[in-house]
């Protein structure tokens, strides 16, 4: 009988910039790597220098190209056009068989339009998110319709993404129901959180001032923000609500500043240098956040990841937008869209951190967003090829 298969490896491109793209990729890059039926071709745009670095070495990958794309001050237009070029210059030297794309940064349009153009097959991870709103988050929703145009494998993280994707007439047969692969790199990060004890004392040490304070009977609040759409006014009344938290004698605000120079900016303006009750961090590492997630009593973010994540660790969230692509922990009742009004943020903190009885009630029993084995459903799939 014939052999249907091939023995060639398939060869796939894996594509990212971003630090979620990159704890997203990471774990299907490395089974991929362990799997005589692939060849992964790793390659960054470096869309985000620090910020993806110790993810990298935390899952000891190394790309094959590393295209060091990031500059100050650049604009989207900039950054997709060049990362364009280089892309097709990388698939030049060695062609791929799929280009796999993640979620829906500058990289991940990038990517599929120079995949599209080049006439390689498009692999989407964490397809048919959407909040309907072309300008909520900008440009994130723009970004991942256009890669849905042109996929040839939509892998979907829940039954609503999937839902999305065929109001859009996407073929059924391109969309797989696989989970989300942040949920894959969590399970993974936190298990050996469990069985490495050193680990935590070390990140107690280092986070001396939060362990003081959580001994000390205060609750820790987790804070990120990052959205483009909320910069300006919005951004700065979240940060004064913040502040307003801070001065409660019962809380700690812990809250790891993203390198996006805008945020920068409105933090130094809004919360100063040494902003009182509040422990301001450089962005964690991925194994040091999920740790320090892992101590809030409460997560306050923008964050599309941590809303994922908090469900499994069994942490309440108050979103800081005015639209989620993620309804799905809004619904199983772990997450609440609060927007980026003053009053609003404060008033859903408050109940949750007045009432042990509010915040049960926000911890999931089982996460909405995965079961830790959408790499194993998203190579399965690939290989059929
Ligand atoms: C990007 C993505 C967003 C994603 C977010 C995750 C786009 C358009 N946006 O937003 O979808 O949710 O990443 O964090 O793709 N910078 C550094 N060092 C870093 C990273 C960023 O200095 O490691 C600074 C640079 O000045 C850079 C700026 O931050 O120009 C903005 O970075 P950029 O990737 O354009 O946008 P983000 O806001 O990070
Ligand atoms: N994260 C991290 N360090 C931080 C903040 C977030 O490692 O200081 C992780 C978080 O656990 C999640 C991912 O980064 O896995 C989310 O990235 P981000 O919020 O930048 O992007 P988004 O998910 O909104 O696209």
């Amino acid at each position: 009988m014939q052999n249907v298969h091939s023995p060639t490896p398939l060869k796939l491109a894996f594509v990212f910039g971003t630090r979620p793209e990159a704890i997203k990729l990471a774990v299907p890059i490395l089974r991929a790597k362990y799997d005589s039926r692939f060849q992964p071709i790793v390659i960054s745009t470096g869309q985000h220098r620090e910020m993806m670095r110790p993810i990298l070495e935390f899952f000891g990958i190394q790309p094959h190209f590393d295209l060091d794309l990031m500059k100050p001050g650049q604009s989207l237009n900039d950054f997709v056009a060049n990362a364009m070029l280089r892309l097709r210059e990388a698939w030049q030297t060695n062609r791929p068989d799929i280009v796999c794309i993640q979620g829906d940064t500058a990289t991940c349009a990038a990517g599929a339009l120079a995949a599209f153009f080049e006439k390689i097959p498009l692999a989407h991870i964490e397809a048919g998110l959407r909040t309907n709103d072309l300008y909520s988050p900008f440009p994130e929703e723009y970004n991942r319709r256009l890669v849905s145009l042109s996929a040839k494998w939509n892998f979907a993280p829940t039954e609503k993404a999937k839902h999305a994707l065929l109001r859009e007439h996407a073929l059924e047969s391109s969309v797989i129901v696989t989970g989300n692969t942040g949920i894959d790199a969590l399970l993974a990060v936190r298990d050996r959180l469990k069985s490495d004890a050193s680990a935590s004392l070390r990140f107690g040490e280092l986070f001396s001032e939060v362990v003081n304070a959580k001994a000390s009977g205060k609750k820790i609040v987790l804070v990120t923000t990052h959205r483009r759409e909320s910069f300006g006014e919005p951004l700065r009344e979240t940060l004064s609500a913040l502040r307003e938290l801070a001065s409660r004698s019962d809380v700690h605000v812990v809250f790891p500043v993203h390198r996006n120079p805008a945020v920068l900016e409105a933090v130094r303006d809004v919360l100063g240098e040494n902003p009182k009750g509040v422990t301001l961090l450089e962005p964690l590492d991925y194994v040091p956040f999920v740790w320090m997630m892992d101590q809030s009593s409460l997560i306050l973010t923008d964050s599309g990841g941590i809303q994922e994540e908090a469900p499994s660790l069994g942490k309440p969230v108050l979103i800081l937008r005015e639209k989620t692509e993620r309804p799905e922990a809004v619904e199983a009742g772990t997450a609440k869209l609060v927007g980026t009004s003053k009053d609003k943020i404060l008033t859903e903190a408050y109940r949750l951190l007045d009432s042990e009885e509010a915040r049960a009630q926000m911890t999931a029993s089982k996460n909405p967003f995965g079961d830790g084995r959408a790499t194993k459903r998203i190579l399965d799939a690939l290989s059929d090829l």
